[in-house]
């Protein structure tokens, strides 16, 4: 019953889309496990460039079956134009399959994430503004609408009047805004269950009965374990767990189910939005690997911080991931580097920590420790094989593997599904 997790291994944005979509090409379905539309997973291949949000990265492998599983919270107008998107580009969409247990991003939970990012001020968390945390909030703490209840016209009436009432008090009293209109809410709502409704199934049972026989089943993850709600740099989070662990709640499957877990890590470090980052350049340097990466956010356009790989977190989101394989996805964007850099630990005036904190406080005035490694100043992006890439960068990635316990056997040279060399030992 082989299950394999694809998971983000820092803040994000590592190429996740990329690599399900490679490795679909040999699954029988993949399941997106967390999150919703404040994910970009970037697919590229012979059918053109698509940047999905909620759908998962297989949908355009016609063998595969495409899951969203319990885990992912559903924003409506994003799947439904989605969905029409990829009708209208000729693509089937048959293959879809979503959650009846999967939660809804209701309207007011995009509204909500805007007016708590405005009352952070300067402590904001820079999300996404999708309505992510709300709706996961209204999720764990029993408030929230799943897609079973908005499959029965009559549970949807019942329910949303209560949540709508309650979210429109809150509205009005604690940030002086404007609350929703329920014919409307309701209007929208139902539209939208009839676009989805022939793909609503109990995917814990598809996903069950497709293990059973013995297929390939993919999990797909958004974010990053570095965003993770509890091991992650709290607050300066997402809201759900990218993790192994919660990879395998999302999608329904049983950590004695899976057999392998790829982390996908840069070849250097980004995140969007506030919080730490020891190993960030704000020079140069980071200005290129910028450029080169093209490392502006898939979803909102924003520039991404940028900066040398950042193996003190990478090495401890291996460990508790229990990550098998490392995926070291852009190896091409450091093809113009003399020197190329690696974070190897956090000094402080007395202390060196090898580990992120719980307290970011703790964090406060981290110099990176670094290790310094030959560039390869050479083209990596026509690489097809291990032996194909220059001996600099084999090196550089035999010293990540090092540096965080796990075995590097993928690479990306570049964006496209053909760029993905796969390390055969
Ligand atoms: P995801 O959220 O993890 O799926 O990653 P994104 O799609 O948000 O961001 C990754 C970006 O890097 C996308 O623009 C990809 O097309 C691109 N990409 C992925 N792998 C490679 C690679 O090996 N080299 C280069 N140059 N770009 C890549
Ligand atoms: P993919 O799946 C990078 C970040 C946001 C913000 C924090 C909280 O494409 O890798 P949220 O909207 O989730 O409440 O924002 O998490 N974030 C991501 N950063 N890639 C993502 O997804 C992200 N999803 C959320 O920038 O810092
Ligand atoms: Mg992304």
């Amino acid at each position: 019953m082989p299950a394999t997790i694809i998971l983000g291994g820092l803040w994000g944005d590592e190429g996740k889309g990329k690599l399900t979509d490679v490795l679909a090409s040999s699954a029988q379905m993949v399941v997106r496990a967390n999150g919703g539309s404040n994910a970009g997973h970037t697919v590229v291949n012979s059918n053109g460039a698509f940047k999905f949000r909620l759908m998962p990265s297989s949908i355009l492998n016609d063998n595969c079956i495409s899951v969203l599983g319990a885990g992912v919270v559903i924003d409506l107008p994003t799947l439904v134009g989605e969905i029409d998107d990829l009708l209208q580009r000729g693509f089937d969409v048959s293959n879809l399959r979503i959650s009846d247990r999967a939660h809804i991003v209701l309207p007011w939970h995009r509204a909500l994430d805007q007016l708590e990012e405005r009352r952070r001020e300067q402590d904001e968390i820079g999300t996404t503004l999708n309505g992510n945390g709300p709706a996961y909030a209204d999720k764990v703490s029993r408030h929230g609408l799943r897609i079973a209840e908005l499959m029965k016209p009559e549970v949807l009436r019942r329910r949303l009047a209560i949540e709508l009432d309650a979210k429109n008090q809150l509205l009005a009293s604690v940030y002086g805004a404007d609350g929703f209109e329920f014919d409307a809410v309701y209007r929208q709502l139902a539209e939208a269950a009839d676009r989805i409704r022939p793909y609503v199934v109990a995917t814990e049972v598809v996903v069950q009965d497709e293990l059973a026989k013995g297929s390939q089943v993919l999990i797909e993850c958004a974010q990053g374990a570095m965003l993770d709600i509890d091991y992650g740099t709290y607050p300066y989070v997402t809201s759900s767990s990218p993790t192994a662990a919660g990879a395998c709640q999302g999608a329904g499957v049983a950590p004695t189910q899976v057999e392998r877990v790829i982390g996908i890590y840069k070849s250097y470090t980004t995140r969007v939005g506030g919080g730490p980052m020891p190993s960030e350049l704000l020079d140069a340097t980071g200005n290129l690997i910028r450029q080169r990466g093209n490392e502006f956010g898939t979803v909102t356009g924003r520039p991404r911080r940028t900066g040398w790989f950042d193996a003190v977190a990478a090495r401890q989101t291996a460990r508790m991931n229990g990550v098998t394989d490392v995926m070291i996805a852009l190896v091409d964007v450091l093809d113009v580097f003399d020197e190329i850099r690696m974070c190897t630990a956090y000094q402080f005036a007395d202390h060196q920590l090898h580990h992120v904190p719980a307290l970011l406080d703790d964090l406060v005035g981290a110099e990176p420790v670094w290790q310094s490694l030959p560039g390869w100043n050479q083209d990596t992006t026509s690489a097809r094989t291990w032996d194909d890439l220059p001996e600099a960068a084999r090196s550089y990635l035999d010293a990540i593997e090092t540096t965080i316990g796990a075995p590097v056997n993928f690479a990306g040279v570049g964006p496209d599904r053909e760029q993905t060399i796969e390390r055969k030992r």
